[in-house]
């Protein structure tokens, strides 16, 4: 009987219960021993983080949005000392396998794992969906659907009262949530990090819209592209019309997890069991196609996801 373990880490995305409850069963169906650590790699350097799992402990759970397991960003992970402290605590645990459900960050607390020793195995997990070499990670989807409810609930009231909606949602680094929710929510204009943007040509299809008696515009801004709000100036100054900003925040990231991230999260957790169990270190859990495929770590960290630049043009050339 082998003894393997699971935490989350990084910010939370929805679908990372259902990682988390597929982690666990199938652990305990192929007779390992599974423990939840909690609060992401932090919970390598508390005392008494490691619980006991069974098959009850992850009952209940796979609806919900957040992480059971609790998760947090650790800045210990980042330093050698710190790296030491996490392999001897796993190893007096006499833990044989580590999942790790998380983003990029985490990827990279569980490579350094990995390189000093320790089985790890990781599931991509973040609403940015910006890890290279998975079509999706866990979390992204809900947090696109949370993004078109709103989009719909602004466009209701942009319509109403003849007015431009700027939105701001989460991407520090990368545009792939706010193309997403931009093309499916028939946003007339996209900031992201990725593609320099141009607020003449901003403002060029706001007056376009305008001519052509369009009632309502919707500019979805990804964090990492702009501040909002100055964008927002600058457009007034330049064009006459009435503008509104929305910030998303947090609220996109919670949530009762899609369907779509529900069977990912199944999916992937089951996955990284099997490849622990076949003794396999240094992999994550990638969705190509509509396959779950197994790809060293390293390639996600190695270079950023490249942008889907031809589904930016798209969306420019719908929404006019
Ligand atoms: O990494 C995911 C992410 O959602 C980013 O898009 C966002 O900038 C960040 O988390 C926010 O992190 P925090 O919850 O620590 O403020």
């Amino acid at each position: 009987m082998r003894r393997f373990a699971v935490l989350t880490s990084g910010g939370d995305a929805p679908g990372m219960n259902a990682a988390v409850r597929a982690v666990v069963r199938r652990a305990l169906s192929k007779e390992n021993e599974i423990k939840g650590i909690q609060r992401g790699f932090a919970g390598l350097f508390n005392g008494n983080e490691f619980l006991d799992f069974n098959l009850g402990s992850v009952a209940g759970i796979i609806h919900r949005g957040g992480t059971a397991l609790l998760t947090a960003r650790s800045e210990e992970m980042l330093k050698p000392e710190g790296l030491a402290r996490a392999v001897e605590k796993l190893i007096a645990e006499r833990i044989d396998g580590l999942v790790v459900v998380g983003g990029d960050g985490s990827f990279q607390g569980a490579l350094a794992l990995q390189e000093r020793g320790i089985k790890t195995i990781c599931i991509p997990a973040t609403i940015d969906n910006d890890i290279n070499g998975t079509d999706s990670s866990i979390g992204f989807d809900t947090a696109v659907n949370t993004i078109l409810d709103a989009i719909n609930r602004l466009r209701d009231t942009a319509t109403s009262h003849e007015r431009v909606f700027l939105l701001e949602v989460m991407g520090r680094h990368s545009g792939h949530l706010a193309l997403a929710a931009g093309l499916a929510g028939g946003a007339e204009s996209i900031l992201v990090p990725e593609i320099r943007w141009d607020l003449d040509d901003i403002c060029h299809r706001l007056l376009q819209g305008i001519e052509r008696r369009k009632t309502h515009s919707i500019i979805v801004v990804a964090e990492g592209a702009a501040d909002v709000f100055e964008i927002n100036r600058a457009i007034r100054s330049r064009i006459a019309v009435e503008t509104r900003v929305t910030v998303m925040g947090h609220i996109q990231r919670g949530g009762s997890p899609s369907a779509v991230d529900r069977l990912l999260g199944s999916r992937m957790g089951a996955a990284a069991v099997d490849l622990l169990f076949d003794g396999k270190s240094g992999l994550f859990t990638a969705l190509k196609g509509n396959r779950i495929e197994a790809i060293p770590v390293k390639e996600a960290l190695i270079r950023q996801k490249s942008f889907p630049k031809e589904l930016y043009e798209l969306t420019l050339d719908l929404a006019r």
